[in-house]
């Protein structure tokens, strides 16, 4: 499903309220509600609102558990850590128990830190199949999605639940979900704002299947939803919206 808003404010407030619901219905189904966030920037706007009323006062946050779908190979104080930026954003901010919030280990080797992670992630679903009730995802304009990257080798990953990603227009090493488990999510969210994705998010969505240079097309859920939110400037070129 495709949803366009005006801009990335009013499609945060929406993918905020949606995710309240998951969160809500999670807790009431299973006693839990586990998601797993993103970097970048789309996110910001929506990671403000979880801290403000009414949102931070109606999420489970104590039967939550936070996971990331990604991390980059730096500390956690550095600017461009994905955990920092979230912990800087929110999660500071909100009532959430210090041990149901897992980061990525990025201070070491990504091949580490990706087994140090999904031991974690083995623990956490020790009783029940992998399943995020919600993962948030972003796409890049080159049309990656959490750290799989074009011409990447975790783009051929079909049994690891994390590897290593890695950047190479950036030269920067990553930790990742990898498809296939982010694929087993009950709700997954893509937030996709700005012109400058507009032609990247065509080809994702309407264009050939070509995941080794658009991995965003290999995320299918299984069984569960996906939802696209976007705003007018990156929804321009779509033409089923
Ligand atoms: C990251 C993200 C990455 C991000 C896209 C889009 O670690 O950067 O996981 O996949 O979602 O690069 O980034 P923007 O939201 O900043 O455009």
């Amino acid at each position: 499903m495709i949803k366009v808003y005006k801009d990335k404010i009013e499609a945060s407030e929406a993918m905020a309220e949606d995710l309240k619901t998951i969160a809500l219905n999670s807790v009431k189904e299973n006693g839990r509600f586990t998601i797993a966030l993103t970097g970048g920037s789309s996110p910001i706007p929506l990671y403000n609102l979880l801290k403000e009323k009414p949102l931070v006062d109606e999420i489970p946050w104590d039967k939550t558990y936070i996971f990331w779908g990604d991390e980059r190979c730096v500390p956690f104080d550095h600017e461009d850590n994905n955990a920092k930026m979230a912990w800087d954003t929110f999660l500071d901010f909100i009532p959430i128990p210090l041990d149901h919030v897992y980061r990525m280990n990025s201070e070491v080797h990504p091949r580490q830190g990706a087994e140090e992670y999904e031991k974690e992630l083995k623990n956490h679903f020790k009783d029940s199949d992998p399943v995020f009730d919600l993962i948030l995802l972003g796409m890049g304009a080159d049309g990656h999605t959490a750290s799989i990257f074009p011409g990447s080798g975790v783009i051929h990953e079909k049994e690891k639940w994390v590897d290593r990603g890695y950047n190479m227009e950036l030269n920067s090493d990553r930790i990742t979900l990898t498809a296939p488990l982010i694929n087993q999510a009950k709700n997954i969210f893509f937030g996709v704002y700005g012109e400058g994705k507009a032609e990247t998010l065509k080809n994702v969505i309407e264009g050939e299947y070509n995941p080794l240079e658009l991995p965003s097309q290999l995320i299918k859920p299984d069984h569960g939803n996906l939802v696209w939110y976007t705003d007018e400037a990156a929804a321009a070129l779509l033409e089923s919206k």
